[in-house]
């Protein structure tokens, strides 16, 4: 039996959904903190068991008779909640006896990382590794789907692409191949123990999204570089949040800093295909 946390969320889902063309629906459990969030979503025969990462006994509960979990790192920002969230589900894993556990950590994980989830990461791969369960990390890059978000609703009428990262290179993925790949390797023998970078190359500079843009649209896009100070001014204009905003900056510098721009093969032999690149993603998003 293998269980899936974060099942409600994109990656759970599409990990789910890619491993019901390989195992029967009846051996996967998947672990929500919502069940009713989960009631019209999975596929069918899917089992649905509750399971907050705050909450260690019901963690617990959830895991029994599970052999292998894969752990979808949580969505809260703060550094330290986020740690303490990770550790239960390893401890509770631990403790109902599963075999091995699926972490999605981040290319080059570092507490030193201005990229906010980094730390998290770091700090939750060693608490794995020290755990004694069999592990392996999936070391994501970030997602190809992140970049409408990165693009924002002002770039194409005004033909300005801003951002802070100056010419950082991202080697971005798609979300739903880094399910199917997670999916392999749950279903796969000779990942224990195992640290994979999930970054395909090439890595993309903001440079190369703006000439991806003007293809697919048609309309020219340049990128026009400013500093993460006016990005900040700009978000808060528009009353975006300010956490929201110190992950978008503290991204940013990372991607400067170089820290996405980790292509490897890795990621194409765990998938079995070659993962689709900017040109064909941006065609399908923008296309006209
Ligand atoms: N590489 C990237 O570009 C990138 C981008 C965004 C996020 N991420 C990271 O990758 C993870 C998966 O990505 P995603 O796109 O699937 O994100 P997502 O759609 O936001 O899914 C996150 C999942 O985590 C669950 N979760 C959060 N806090 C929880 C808690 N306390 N207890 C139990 N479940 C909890 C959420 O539950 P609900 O469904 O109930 O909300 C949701 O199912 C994210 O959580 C984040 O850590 C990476």
């Amino acid at each position: 039996m293998i269980a899936i946390t974060g099942a409600t969320g994109h990656l759970g889902l599409a990990t789910i959904k890619a491993l019901t063309a390989k195992i029967a629906p009846s051996e996967i459990v998947a672990v929500v903190r919502d069940p009713q969030k989960a009631a019209n979503t999975l596929p069918q025969g899917v089992a649905v068991r509750q399971g907050d990462y705050n909450d260690p006994a019901a963690l617990l509960a959830a895991f029994q008779g599970i052999e292998t979990v894969l752990l979808i790192s949580s969505s809260e920002l703060e550094t330290e909640p986020r740690i303490r969230e990770h550790r239960n589900v390893i401890d509770a894993a631990k403790q109902a006896g599963v075999r091995h556990l699926i972490y999605t950590s981040v290319v080059n994980p570092s507490p030193e990382s201005a990229f906010g989830a980094s730390p998290s990461h770091f700090a939750t791969e060693e608490y794995l590794k020290d755990s004694g369960l069999t592990y392996t990390v999936f070391r994501n890059t970030l997602y190809l789907d992140i970049i409408p978000m990165l693009v924002g609703e002002g770039t194409l009428p005004s033909g300005k692409l801003y951002s802070s990262a100056d010419d950082g290179k991202v080697s971005y993925a798609l979300r739903e191949e880094i399910a199917q790949a997670l999916a392999n390797v749950l279903t796969s023998e000779g990942h224990d123990n195992q640290i994979y970078d999930i970054a395909p190359g090439p890595a993309y500079s903001f440079q190369d999204i703006a000439a991806g843009l003007s293809e697919a649209t048609g309309q020219p896009v340049e990128y026009a570089p400013v500093s993460g100070e006016e990005i900040a001014a700009s978000l808060r204009e528009h009353q975006v949040p300010e956490p929201f905003i110190n992950l978008l900056l503290g991204m940013s510098k990372a991607m400067k800093d170089g820290e996405f721009d980790a292509a490897s093969s890795t990621f194409e032999k765990l998938l079995g295909s070659k993962p689709t690149d900017l040109k064909t993603y941006l065609a399908g998003v923008y296309g006209k």
